[in-house]
């Protein structure tokens, strides 16, 4: 017989919608899981809609399935389409534009690309390292530092875009603009349509906030085609030049605009985050931190600039970085939706229904990962991760719509932290407490660390 998913209980025509704390749903998310944990799912009523979340790893090889679930734009997806337009982050799988960009932007992420960005990444995380020598003792505050690291990285290495930010004791107009629209994004997803219509204002700044970042990108664009800056294999390069290998389709202007947006929020956004809490993770793990230093001691012993091959040797700080994956998960969740009408577990998931994988629980799910909230970074070492659980680590989201920027993330976050280690004690004299803030992706609200040079430099 049919199992019914379970669900807490909410109001007539509200059902849970006013329980869930506008900034912080997926803290309440991860409290509906506790309560969930034999069923491994649960059903929420949110703004008239059905949400279900799963995060038994069972169930989630289930959706996981690419023949019986699909990535489908809902909401938040469907409101950040609002800005990111038919962008490969919210484009449908059945409009022939995802496909399209999809394989004419693919060769900008191969293994071979990554080394010829190498000389970009150098330059940005050198200037990171440079601003930290500058504020020696000072309180540092790591989220930003890392959005200016990383939003540098991707607008240099992708569009020849230098937006300078550790110049500026300001973080730029584009990020206060972002942080904005992914915020009222977020807020618009547990909200009742007619709640959103009657709040003007919120309407107004959302308004403004697009405005702000697509006039960023309109500027990028006309400097390219202007013959400003940046390479012809870069991503601007392929979507002006490239056009798809089976179809022989290019793209339009509108649509380049789009993933030139997609591009500068998804390549900066869950990098920065995922560096953020590496860097928590090491001032509480000393015997990681240790291992790290060891390693860029051995690997990258004195000034020289590393090379990407030595940085491609780097074993302790990789998994240092997956770990961090596993437990702080810059996207809390990803969503897929049933094909046809189907079960998972035995519980029935109608047709068309929405499905969210909830990687905070997943990722320390008991089922599949012992001690599962110690950091511990051996999990990732080759003979280990033979017996993961398939399905019980999802951070880069699943299957065809996977995250086309993993290796560009990973190398990137390989190399700044690699850089830091190698020049700078940390050090945390306030014992920062985890406090997560949620912008639709995750980071640490009000973290700062100090730093101090740890070998004396010409
Ligand atoms: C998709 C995570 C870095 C570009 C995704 C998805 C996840 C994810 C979970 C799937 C979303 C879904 O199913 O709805 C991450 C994490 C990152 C990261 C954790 C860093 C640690 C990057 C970078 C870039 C990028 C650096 C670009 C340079 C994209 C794009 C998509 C995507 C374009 C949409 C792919 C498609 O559907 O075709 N990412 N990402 N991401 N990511 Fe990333």
């Amino acid at each position: 017989m049919a199992r019914t998913i379970p669900a807490p209980q909410g109001l007539p025509l509200l059902g849970n919608t006013l329980q869930i704390p506008a900034h912080a749903p997926t803290e309440h998310f991860v409290e509906v899981a506790a309560r969930y944990q034999d069923e491994g799912v649960f059903r929420l009523e949110v703004a008239g809609r059905t949400i279900v979340m799963v995060f038994d790893p069972d169930l989630v090889a289930e959706v996981c399935d690419e023949s019986r679930f699909v990535k489908r734009i809902r909401p938040p997806l469907s409101i950040v389409r609002e800005f990111g337009g038919d962008g490969l982050f919210t484009a449908e799988q059945h409009e022939p534009v995802w496909g399209q960009a999809h394989r004419i932007l693919l060769p900008a992420f191969s293994q071979r690309s990554m080394k010829a960005y190498f000389p970009q990444f150098l330059e940005v995380a050198d200037q990171l390292v440079a601003s930290w020598a500058a504020r020696q003792g000072q309180d540092l505050p790591v989220a930003d530092d890392m959005t200016r690291l990383t939003l540098d990285t991707i607008s240099l290495t992708g569009f020849g875009h230098r937006f300078d930010s550790f110049n500026s004791p300001e973080l730029h107009p584009f990020l206060q603009a972002m942080g904005g629209a992914l915020t009222e994004a977020m807020l618009r997803n547990q909200q009742l349509p007619f709640v959103t219509r009657l709040k003007r204002r919120h309407e107004e700044a959302y308004r403004r906030d697009i405005a702000t970042m697509r006039a960023l990108v309109d500027d990028v664009i006309k400097a390219r085609r202007a013959g400003g800056g940046g390479a012809s294999g870069d991503l601007l390069g392929l979507m002006l030049e490239a056009a798809d290998p089976r179809t022989g389709a290019r793209l339009s202007d509108e649509n380049i605009r789009n993933q030139v947006l997609t591009f500068l929020i998804a390549g900066h956004e869950t990098t920065s985050g995922l560096l953020s809490f590496a860097l928590y993770n090491l001032l509480r793990e000393p015997h990681a931190l240790a291992r790290a230093y060891d390693e860029v001691d051995r690997l990258l012993p004195g000034d020289e600039p590393p090379t990407y091959e030595t940085i491609m040797k780097l074993d302790v700080i990789p998994r240092i970085l997956e770990e961090t994956l596993r437990l702080w998960s810059p996207i809390p969740a990803f969503g897929v939706s049933a094909i046809e009408d189907t079960e998972i577990g035995g519980y029935p998931i109608p047709k068309d229904q929405g499905v969210g994988v909830l990687l905070p629980v997943l990722h320390r799910h008991p089922g599949a990962w012992e001690r599962p909230d110690e950091f511990d970074i051996d999990r990732w070492l080759p003979e280990q991760r033979r017996n993961h659980h398939p399905a019980a680590y999802k951070p880069f989201g699943n299957g065809e719509r996977a995250c086309i920027g993993r290796q560009f993330a990973l190398t990137e976050a390989r190399l700044a932290l690699a850089m830091i280690l190698r020049r700078f004690a940390l050090s945390d004299p306030d014992a920062y407490r985890m406090k997560i803030k949620q912008t639709l992706t995750l980071k640490p609200d009000g973290f700062t660390l100090r730093v101090r040079e740890r070998r004396a430099h010409e």
